[in-house]
């Protein structure tokens, strides 16, 4: 993933202070820099072979620690949100979350915003949000022809930006989804480079692209939220509970509040799961012998029904263990960051303020003593009774975990489940390029260019959603 930050340089807080080991190499002044650019994960496992659960890696400005292994990776996700702050790692989604919004809100309104989040996506939601991504995977590839060559990325994007779309902003704004919608969001998006990270407010044409485009997208938001409140209607969906909810002393949220919560929830859940959805294709299709274990689980649930439900979405394990060998194999967020804001201590050393600290979901999940044979797709490390995942809740850490842990993980998993369940049963899918690698230039990392795989549709019969 390509981040680099750029902050006041650390000191060590005592002059005794027992730092962790330093990562050799790096170049004046860049240090680690080009090297986490290009290729963060062999810089990382190099860090943790040479120097174990924490070592220093140099950044341009300042030092970051890695941390792996299960031990130091539950040390950052427990730290304390009064030593750690995300707000750093975060600052390039400011100009597109808005002022005030999520990471950049005081601490305690941060935490009373994502309390929101935790109401609309409780339990009680998810059937309403399954029902919408049943019928968006039957209208989505109804329209595909009977066989022919699709790129997975792209399509990942497209089906789960309308997934997204109807679930958090609403049918409405769904139905009306244009042209218009998908080149905001594309103009956003193209203003998160590392430039944003150290001045997300210069006057650049991409910048100013992404702000008018943040602006316009608010417009669409209000004028969904006005309608609604001169009609009298109700969604189901969280742009209704964004309108719904109140802060402790009784606030109403302001537009531009909901639409920058909405933002940040669409920012949050879209491109993670379309690269998901992505990564799945391309193991499923290099992995035929799997898919027809997937075959014989739908056709036992299902028999001769079409109609999908909730209780079946939840009644899938080996394609639920699928998912999490995928997300195992190609986690979208490679590494998670925080900036020290107070030192703190682990392992025998020191921690200093100033510094960042990482934590790699993807050098995790390639710890052989945890994932045996880790280069090995094998979904049956998920089931019982390997269960790799319940054995070791800090080294499968896709979701991360701790406090900060997804909110999105249910609404993730049906999703995915609701569009491969549909796939599996009317598609064959085969790899066509040689060979798939994940695209490290990306900040939610999927496969590379091109990453087209042949379908054939297998039968014309249409899957209805009767959720
Ligand atoms: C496969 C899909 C997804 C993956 C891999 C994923 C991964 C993650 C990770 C790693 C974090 C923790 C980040 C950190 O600690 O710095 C996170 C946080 C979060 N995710 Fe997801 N996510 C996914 C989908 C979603 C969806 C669909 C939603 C919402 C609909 C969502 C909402 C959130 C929220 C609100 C947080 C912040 C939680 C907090 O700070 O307390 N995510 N996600």
């Amino acid at each position: 993933m390509r981040r680099t930050i750029f902050s006041a340089p650390s000191k060590p807080s005592t002059p005794s202070a027992k730092l962790p080991p330093r990562l050799e190499g790096g170049l004046p002044l860049l240090g680690h820099a080009l090297e986490f650019r290009n290729d963060p994960i062999t810089l990382m496992t190099r860090a943790r072979r040479l120097h174990g659960d924490l070592c220093t890696v140099a950044m341009p400005g300042t030092d970051a620690i890695v941390m792996t292994g299960a031990k130091a990776q539950e040390k950052f996700f427990r730290v304390s949100d009064d030593d750690v702050s995300q707000a750093e790692a975060y600052r390039l989604m400011t100009p597109i979350f808005g002022k005030g919004i999520a990471y950049d809100a005081p601490p305690p309104i941060m935490k009373e915003q994502l309390g929101f989040f935790h109401e609309a996506l409780r339990e009680a939601q998810m059937r309403t949000y399954a029902q919408g991504f049943i019928d968006e995977a039957v209208d989505y590839f109804s329209s595909w022809d009977d066989f022919g060559l699709v790129d997975m990325y792209e399509v990942g994007n497209e089906l789960t930006i309308y997934t997204s779309s109807r679930s958090l902003l609403g049918y409405e704004f769904r139905q009306q989804l244009s042209g218009e919608f998908a080149k905001l969001y594309a103009d956003m998006e193209a203003g998160l480079s590392a430039l944003a990270f150290m001045a997300p407010n210069l006057p650049t044409p991409a910048f100013r692209k992404r702000d008018k485009a943040r602006a316009r997208m608010v417009q669409l938001i209000s004028k969904i939220v006005e309608d609604r409140r001169s009609r009298g209607t109700v969604g189901e969906d969280m742009l209704q509970s964004l309108m719904d909810a109140s802060y402790k002393d009784g606030r109403k949220l302001s537009e531009n509040e909901i639409s920058g919560l909405l933002l940040t929830i669409m920012f949050a859940g879209h491109h993670t799961s379309g690269v998901t959805f992505s990564w799945t294709g391309i193991l499923l299709a290099q992995h035929p012998e799997w898919v027809a274990e997937l075959r014989a689980e739908q056709r036992a649930l299902l028999g001769d029904r079409d109609e999908l439900t909730l209780e079946d979405l939840r009644a899938m394990p080996k394609l639920d263990a699928t998912i999490k060998e995928v997300l195992r194999m190609y986690p979208p967020i490679i590494v998670m960051m925080r900036k020290v804001v107070n030192d703190f201590s682990f392992g025998g050393y020191d921690i200093p303020h100033g510094s960042m600290i990482f934590a790699s979901p993807t050098v995790s999940h390639y710890m052989p003593e945890v994932f045996p044979e880790p280069e090995r797709f094998d979904p049956t490390r998920f089931m019982d009774p390997r269960n790799e995942d319940k054995k070791n809740p800090m080294a499968w850490i896709p979701f991360g975990a701790g406090r900060h842990r997804c909110m999105g993980i249910m609404f993730a998993q049906l999703q995915l489940r609701a569009l491969w369940s549909h796939l599996l049963r009317n598609f064959d899918f085969e790899p066509v390029e040689e060979s798939y690698a994940p695209d490290y230039s990306r900040l939610l990392v999927g496969p590379r260019h091109p990453c087209r795989l042949r379908y054939r549709r297998r039968s014309r019969k249409r899957v209805t959603a009767a959720a």
